[in-house]
């Protein structure tokens, strides 16, 4: 399965990310956050699909299973690609997101992923806070499984952790990773980073990559020696 690009366009307005946009003479998959949606609103969706480029809407939603049903029925017609929830809302949550999405989807339903552990979770916080005894990669692996038998298209995880989702739910189950970097760029607060190639390798569906392209001296080109490390 091939690996694709998806810029994360963290941008704090609609300027910085056009002025981006501006740089690519092709169609790339980005990443709209909370950050610039909740400042743009939907507008920001429709200024980047006129520019051809696909979209992944990343607002975690999470909430009882009739207000998600609800509001994916007005994400999915604003005609973004992919959308996301947290998989700690449980499988009837997730699979109202679903019917959501099937009501709301102009042509093709958005993909929808699940959220599984936050990466800013740390095994004392699920432990002392959220008083949950289970080990977090435990947790991780079962919020998957979980997402997969809701009807969700596949997960967003650690580089590290697509071989164990894709064991236990298949290869074709999406996972989507974010922590990339080339070899030799800035970590800058990321953790466990993996470079494209060894996410290819492990199996990634999608790399989510932003500051080593959105910060680069030369964005496109930046983007373009990842796709060639892609191939
Ligand atoms: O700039 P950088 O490549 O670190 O950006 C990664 C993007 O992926 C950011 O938008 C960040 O919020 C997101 N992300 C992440 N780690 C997760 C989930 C999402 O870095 N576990």
């Amino acid at each position: 399965m091939n690996t694709e690009i998806i810029v994360a366009l963290d941008f704090p307005s609609r300027k910085e990310a056009v002025a981006f946009l501006d740089r690519f003479q092709q169609p790339v998959y980005v990443k709209i956050g909370m950050e610039l949606f909740y400042k743009e609103g939907p507008d920001i969706i429709n200024i980047v699909k006129e520019r051809g480029h696909k979209i992944f809407l990343d607002l975690k939603l999470h909430d009882i299973p009739n207000t998600v049903k609800s509001a994916m029925r007005n994400l999915a017609s604003l005609g973004v690609d992919i959308v996301n929830v947290h998989a700690a809302g449980g499988k009837k949550m997730m699979a109202a997101a679903i019917e959501g999405l099937e009501e709301g989807k102009i042509d093709k339903r958005p993909l929808c992923i699940a959220v599984t552990q936050l990466t800013s979770t740390s095994p004392e916080m699920l432990k002392d806070e959220l008083l949950i005894e289970t080990e977090l990669a435990k947790t991780a692996a079962h919020y998957a499984l979980m997402a997969k038998e809701a009807g969700l298209d596949g997960v967003v995880c650690s580089v590290h952790e697509v071989r164990k989702i894709s064991e236990a739910c298949g290869e074709d189950f999406l996972k989507i990773t974010p922590g990339i970097r080339p070899a030799g760029s800035a970590k800058n607060d990321q953790v466990r980073v993996a470079t494209p190639s060894f996410a290819r390798e492990q199996g990634s569906s999608f790399i989510v990559v932003g500051r080593p392209i959105t910060q680069a001296g030369d964005p496109v080109k930046a983007y373009e020696e990842i796709a060639k490390e892609l191939l």
